[in-house]
């Protein structure tokens, strides 16, 4: 017999990053963050979970076809936690099937290359954690499987919740308390807009792992952006949302990505995400501001070159088709530089 299930995890962009960690194995962050869920039809991972005991001993993990490397610790932190939830159920219950006995197969597809370094580790993760937490009939709540999900990648656990996302910091040593939280449902706020210039498909120069401890190894100005500027900036982002404040929420955003970046630079050796081309993006988003009069556009960077827009919808033709006429609207996901594709939050 083979149980299985299958579910779907969305990637979120984060407006306050995370960039650093207080704990490496458990992925425990410097500072908490903040996040806008994209729409599952947008970006998603799609993740279906089997277990059988005719299965070969192994578990295993397909990524869009090609066999994934699974002994690595953030995987099997991903698998033992759901394991043993799951043990804890068939102890309680000895009708259960002992599925937490039997070797598990993951099957996950992107709808968009991986490699256009696109988040893909947040959908990733928050969907494998969700696909087995099914399968095994879990009790968890969103909240619970963050707290997993941050173990395979610390942004993952965003991803379990739509909408605006938190990411609490914590300050437990065992990260009971280092979980996502809804700021506000998708619906709450339904015009924001986001487009993303796929800059480069090419994978990031440094990864963002070792990137941030790099960073908080390091950087001088690290310090005074976890323990003074996000604070504050999380404060405002979330008052922000609340208001559905754009022009707060746009600033936050750019100056928060610019904080994130300008700590890369401070860096030793330095780290570089942005390019020519993201900084001529920067530039047309400043000068679409300018014409506007008013904030309308927000650009953030994540550890890679490419750019993501945000925008309200009554402003779609002045933000995002201003960047397709520049760059050229095409279908699909070529990752050639300057391809766009437009976002809904969900
Ligand atoms: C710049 O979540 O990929 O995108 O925990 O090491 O897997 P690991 O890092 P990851 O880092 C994301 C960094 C970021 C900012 C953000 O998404 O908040």
């Amino acid at each position: 017999e083979i149980y299985r299930a299958s579910t779907t995890a969305p990637v979120n962009i984060a407006v306050i990053k995370y960039w650093g960690k207080r704990d490496p194995k458990l992925n425990l962050p410097t500072n908490s963050s903040l996040s806008v869920t994209l729409a599952q039809s947008d970006l998603r991972t799609h993740t279906t979970a089997s277990c059988a005991s005719a299965y070969p001993a192994e578990d295993s993990l397909l990524l869009n076809g090609s066999p994934q490397d699974v002994s690595g610790a953030r995987t099997q932190a991903c698998f033992r936690e759901l394991r043993a939830l799951r043990k804890e159920l068939e102890s309680k219950n000895n009708g259960l099937p002992k599925l937490s006995e039997l070797p598990l197969k993951i099957v996950s597809e992107n709808n968009f290359p991986t490699a256009a370094g696109l988040a893909s580790s947040a959908a990733g993760f928050a969907a494998l954690v969700r696909a087995i937490a099914n399968l095994y009939e879990l009790p968890s709540s969103p909240t619970d499987l963050s707290r997993i999900a941050r173990q395979g990648s610390g942004s993952a656990c965003r991803s379990l919740f739509g909408g605006y996302v938190g990411w609490e910091q914590g300050t437990a040593a065992d990260g009971s308390d280092s979980k996502a939280f809804q700021v506000a449902p998708a619906s709450h706020w339904p015009n924001m807009r986001a487009v993303i210039l796929v800059v480069s498909a090419a994978k990031k120069g440094v990864s963002s792992t070792t990137g941030m401890q790099t960073t908080v190894a390091t950087s001088s100005l690290f310090a005074s952006r976890a323990s003074e500027t996000v604070p504050r900036r999380m404060q405002e982002m979330q008052k922000a949302i609340q208001d559905k404040d754009f022009e707060t929420f746009a600033k936050v955003t750019m100056m928060d990505s610019n904080s994130f970046h300008a700590t890369c630079l401070d860096t030793y050796p330095p780290i570089f995400y942005l390019n020519d081309v993201s900084r001529a993006a920067i530039k047309i988003v400043e000068s679409i501001n300018e014409a506007a009069g008013k904030i309308i556009a927000a650009y953030t960077f994540d550890a890679g070159p490419n750019a993501v827009v945000y925008y309200l919808e009554e402003n779609e033709k002045e933000v995002a088709g201003l960047f397709k006429s520049i760059l050229g609207e095409k279908e699909g996901w070529a990752g050639e530089r300057g391809q766009t594709v437009t976002a809904n939050n969900e």
